[in-house]
């Protein structure tokens, strides 16, 4: 009980963000254990003093109806990075909030610091506010990336109540909070980077750009630990939630959306670090296809939709004889269940019984399939390596594959197709009810295939040397 003089607290999940007045081992909500931390009620009046309540301020407020509402989507904000604007649904929504997540040292600061460069040259007025690095560590860091324009101002600060009064003084167009973490407001008792001082920190900047329009992105730090206030309990507040994240070995980035309220999110972006800054990548599928093994078995392209654009990519497969009671099977990249849906079908509609095998697939390149047209190219290699056979390294594969061994259409296969053949591919192997749609190119060959069964006549025998 609280008794006289004694701070009131609550419980919350540092993993989700779970609200509890009791401590409790596990959290209800996500099922992590022991991530409960006990932190001081914050009790906030607004103006007018009554609670204050996101997404409105004022005391003043009216209904309207939506047909007299401007969707004014011509005034998106663009990031400077092709990439970038995409995966936010095409630019910046003006007061929009952005939350950008990614491990410490991936080249969060270093994306925005580009990016708020390139919309201060376009000559919009942008502020970076850094609760972690001093004036001098940005300096040094601005001097690899190029010039910054005088319309991108510096604060460093980590109060927020102080900040949102710069800003409304300042009225930037874009403004960057590095990081989230970092900030605290003196109305809540706990410390920087607790549950209470990240959400809160977080609504008052909801409500900063929903009454300026100023879009703000937030920078927050994921950690693997889950006992810092993560992004998590964010998402649930910002407009849009963007992750930055390592690939693979080649150092390639990729920013994917998680939620938008302004866009779709299955956009990803793909990014480089180098000695002077992020550099976009536009054409994901050359480096993808890059060092790719050509007269070997096992190995094919495929074609994926990465939200808007078609994506090429390699599918590898190894099948060797098991030396256990259990075959091992283990995927890269592709779902876990579907490879073994597909070695069934496999085995009951093909004749290629892997039953005895360990069964390896793997997409090269730190890529995720999340489309079922890998499908095809995924029993392609399954085929190949088992009968030790080539695909031939002109051809691309796409298509899902149904239980019983069919071979099922796939959307936007024009676009697969264009972008295979741009990519110097000459034999595209797709569904046969996605031939009708898609109209053959000079000199590319398309093969529609109803049945699986049909894939091992399309196989090659591997050269031999010299031939
Ligand atoms: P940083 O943007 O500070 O990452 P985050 O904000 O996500 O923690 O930078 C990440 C790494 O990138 C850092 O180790 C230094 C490196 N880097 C480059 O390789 N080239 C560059 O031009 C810059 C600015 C940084
Ligand atoms: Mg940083």
């Amino acid at each position: 009980m609280a008794g006289k003089g004694k701070e009131e607290t609550v419980f919350f999940c540092s993993s989700c963000g779970y609200e509890s007045k009791k401590w409790m081992g596990q959290c209800p909500a996500c099922r992590t254990w022991g991530a409960f931390a006990e932190e001081p009620v914050v009790r906030m009046r607004s103006a007018s003093g009554v609670q204050a309540r996101y997404p409105g301020c004022g005391s003043d407020i009216a209904s309207v109806p939506i047909s007299s509402v401007d969707p004014d989507e011509e005034s998106r904000i663009d990031t400077g990075f092709e990439e970038f604007s995409r995966v936010l649904g095409g630019g910046i929504v003006p007061g929009s909030l952005i939350l950008i997540g990614g491990d410490p040292g991936i080249g969060k600061s270093t994306l925005l610091l580009q990016t708020a460069a390139n919309i201060a040259a376009s000559g919009s007025r942008v502020v970076y506010i850094s609760g972690e690095e001093s004036l001098r560590q940005i300096r040094l860091r601005a001097d690899r990336i190029g010039t910054m324009p005088d319309e991108l101002r510096f604060v460093t600060d980590t109060d927020i109540d102080r900040i949102i009064s710069l800003l409304e003084k300042e009225k930037p167009s874009v403004c960057v909070i590095d990081s989230v973490q970092t900030m605290f407001t003196a109305e809540a008792q706990s410390v920087a980077g607790s549950v209470t001082q990240v959400r809160e920190c977080a609504q008052r900047m909801m409500r900063f750009t929903k009454s300026s329009g100023t879009a703000a992105f937030l920078v927050g730090h994921v950690t693997k630990e889950g006992t810092v206030a993560g992004p998590r309990v964010l998402e649930h507040i910002v407009d849009t939630v963007v992750f930055f994240e390592s690939g693979d070995q080649f150092g390639y980035r990729f920013l994917r959306s998680v939620k938008n309220r302004f866009g779709s999110t299955n956009e990803i972006g793909v990014f480089e670090m180098s000695s002077d800054g992020l550099r976009a990548v536009a054409n994901p599928s050359e480096y993808l296809l890059e060092g790719r093994p050509v007269n070997t078995a096992g190995t094919a392209v495929t074609c994926l939709m990465e939200g808007s654009r078609p994506v090429l990519m390699e599918v590898q497969g190894l099948v060797s004889e098991t030396q256990y009671n259990l075959p091992r099977r283990q995927t890269n990249g592709i779902d876990f269940n579907r490879l073994s849906m597909l070695l069934a079908v496999l085995s009951k509609r093909a004749g290629i019984d892997l039953g005895r095998m360990d069964a390896y697939v793997n997409i090269t390149g730190g890529m995720r399939v999340t489309e079922p047209s890998a499908d095809l190219a995924v029993i392609a290699v399954l085929i190949s390596a088992a009968k030790n056979r080539i695909i031939p390294p002109d051809t691309v594969l796409f298509g899902e594959v149904g239980l019983s061994g069919e071979v099922r259409a796939v959307p936007q296969a024009s676009e697969r197709v264009r972008e295979a053949v741009r990519l110097g591919f000459r034999h595209i192997i797709l569904p046969k009810t996605c031939l009708r749609g898609a109209a053959a190119p000079e000199n590319v060959k398309m093969t529609g295939i109803a049945h699986i069964g049909e894939l091992s006549g399309l196989l090659s025998d591997v050269r031999k040397e010299g031939e």
